[in-house]
């Protein structure tokens, strides 16, 4: 692969100011056990990309190392006027962008989580918040890796996405950086990996794809565990508000998925390729089963009143809170099954 072309901004690096709480812990109360197992798994289940993944593999974008039915204007006109080199040059400039994000989004939660480390009061979940800032830089090294080793071209981060990590990463209540990232952010990468490593058709992505999952499932768990503790007793005006935040968050990660980017880059008509893609029912079905994971577990931290089911119906969503049940055992059933090569049961 020749020099890789970047596309990021002339300042690459970007500082923010932010508010950050921070909370000694001087008790070492161990007494939360089922954070404590997941530490304990998470220690277990540490591995090194350089030995675990074979960087050998080819890869040939052009040929598709996904399905094309993931491309928003597959099978309508618009797929149909474009030449064979169109079409390769499509499926590049797709997956691409979608590895982009996955790689910003790990960014993110990198800091997002090493932020958690230093604001979230508890002992255990400091400890178990350690492991996750590890698995996050592997995450970056690897989705890094495969872009520039194997891709040649990077996108910059899709503004939603950006203001969306830019929120989590300014509030300085330790909950609200678990909402955004662990239950928003995590649960719509974990469907999205899913169906990556269910359909692959390139080795390297798939395995790449299966090992940052059994990460990614433990941390939603870790969201989902932390959370129900905190919000069961939230006064009324607090849960409204993170109502409100969920609410906001799961817009911008609908937007996120509009691929205007990708419009753009291969010289088509953003709004005309955005148009079909939302009238085209299997470009539908794939970007909302995308919430399937978050719903179930939005509902089950108390966050869904009439008035958020109301809007998720809006949004077309609320046909998942029925999906799958959230019990924390059920959460740590599924990092068991993703850890050993079965398939997660969301989105399914
Ligand atoms: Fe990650
Ligand atoms: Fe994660």
């Amino acid at each position: 692969m020749n020099a890789i072309t970047k596309l990021h901004p002339a300042t690459p690096i970007e500082e923010l100011r932010v508010p950050q709480h921070l909370h000694y812990n001087w008790e070492y109360d161990a007494t939360r056990s089922q954070l404590m197992r997941l530490y304990e798994n998470a220690k277990r289940d540490q591995w090194n990309a350089t030995q675990r993944l074979d960087w050998s593999v080819d890869v040939d974008p052009g040929k598709g190392l996904v399905p094309d039915f993931g491309i928003g204007i597959y099978c309508t006109p618009i797929w149909a006027r474009l030449s064979k080199a169109q079409i390769e040059k499509l499926r590049h400039e797709a997956i691409t962008w979608q590895l982009c994000q996955f790689l910003h989004g790990e960014q993110g939660a990198l800091l997002a989580t090493a932020q958690i480390v230093d604001s979230v009061p508890w002992y255990e979940a400091k400890q178990y918040g350690a492991t996750q800032v590890m698995d996050e830089a592997r995450h970056v090294e690897v989705y890094r890796r495969f872009v520039q080793e194997k891709l040649g071209h990077e996108y910059p981060v899709n503004s939603e996405l950006k203001k969306l990590l830019d929120l989590i990463l300014t509030d300085s209540r330790w909950d609200m950086k678990f909402l955004g990232m662990q239950i928003i952010v995590e649960g719509l990468a974990l469907a999205a990996f899913g169906t990556i490593r269910d359909t692959a058709t390139n080795p390297l992505l798939r395995d790449l794809t299966a090992a940052v999952m059994e990460d990614e499932a433990r941390h939603v768990a870790f969201g989902v565990l932390s959370l129900r503790e905190y919000c069961r007793d939230l006064p009324e005006k607090d849960r409204l508000e993170r109502e409100d935040f969920v609410y906001e968050a799961c817009v911008l990660m609908r937007d996120r998925i509009s691929n205007r980017e990708v419009w753009e880059a291969m010289g088509l008509d953003p709004e005309e390729c955005i148009a079909f893609s939302d009238r085209s029912e299997m470009a539908r079905q794939f970007r909302y089963r995308l919430f399937s994971k978050i719903v179930p577990n939005v509902k089950s931290l108390g966050l869904l009143s009439p008035k958020q089911r109301e809007r998720f119906e809006a949004l077309g969503i609320l046909e998942f809170e029925t999906n799958t049940t959230s019990d924390v055992d059920q959460e740590l059933e599924e990092e068991r099954r993703v850890r050993e090569g079965q398939s997660p049961a969301i989105g399914a």
